[in-house]
Formats: structure tokens, C-alpha cells, sequence
């Protein structure tokens, strides 16, 4: 419909008030620091969590991208949803829980979208490298 916007009502919230953004450079006080290009726009996107070794769950996700309103609203709706998630479940969250989760992204943002799941990936297995395990793959959908 021409003057509606494509995007949901709870992404745009994520957008204007985006959650969990990572303030500053310093990421000493993570356990896993992932950082990941899209190939499709140069976007970037870095995402790093605290772990309770314990239990193997992300206890805080915070994020920073240099990427689109998709990326932004897909990475903080994606934040929100790990906490408390095992390191196992939330590595295997697929793009389109997390689209779903958002109410529903345009097909040609899903690759943005991607973007904030890639670096949670990389910041999964960088936990799994220091703490001597061995790193995951995940076969990309989408
Ligand atoms: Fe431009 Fe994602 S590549 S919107
Ligand atoms: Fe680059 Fe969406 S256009 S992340």
C-alpha cells in the first residue's frame, strides 16, 4: 500500500529504541567477542557475550553494526532473545526465528538480519576457543 511502511510495528520499536547496544570499545569484561561482515551491502557487526561457565548459558549480549534499520531491530530483538539460552540453543537460533520474533521482515532484508546471527556464531565459538573447545558449525540457511 503506497505511504505504509513494510516493516512491523515491533521492529520499528527495536529500531528507534534498539536494546543491549555494547557503549564503548573496550570488550575485556566479555567472554566471547564475534565480529562479522555482510558480503551483500560491506555492513558490519559485532556481537559479545558473558557466559556463566557453570551452566553454559549467555547471561548478557550486547552489539554494535555499522548496518541498516533491518540489521539494528534483527540484532536487538536477537540480543533479547539469548539471554539465559544455552551457548548450544542459542547458536542454532535461525534468521527466521529471529524475523519471526520481530513480526516479519521484507525477503530482501533477511540478509541483514543474518548478519547480527553470524556474529553471535563468532562470538559462541570464540568463547568455546579460549575456553579450549572446539569451535561449532552451523550450515547457513537462507
Ligand atoms: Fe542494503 Fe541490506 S544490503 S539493505
Ligand atoms: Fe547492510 Fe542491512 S543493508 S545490514
Amino acid at each position: 500500500q503506497p505511504g505504509e511502511w513494510a516493516y512491523s510495528d515491533k521492529l520499528k520499536e527495536h529500531f528507534m529504541n534498539p536494546k543491549n547496544i555494547l557503549q564503548g570499545e573496550n570488550t575485556d569484561d566479555f567472554d566471547g567477542v564475534g565480529m562479522e561482515g555482510n558480503l551483500q551491502c560491506g555492513d558490519q557487526m559485532m556481537v559479545v557475550i558473558k557466559v556463566d561457565k557453570e551452566k553454559e548459558t549467555i547471561t548478557d549480549c550486547q552489539w554494535k553494526t555499522y548496518g541498516c534499520a533491518s540489521a539494528i531491530a534483527s540484532t536487538s530483538v536477537l540480543s533479547e532473545m539469548v539471554k539465559g539460552r544455552t551457548l548450544d540453543a542459542a547458536f542454532h537460533i535461525s534468521p527466521k526465528e529471529v524475523a519471526l520474533e520481530l513480526g516479519g521482515l521484507p525477503d530482501h532484508k533477511i540478509h541483514c538480519s543474518v548478519l547480527g546471527d553470524k556474529a553471535l556464531r563468532s562470538a559462541i565459538n570464540n568463547y568455546y576457543t579460549r575456553n579450549g573447545q572446539e569451535e561449532k558449525v552451523k550450515q547457513e540457511q537462507v
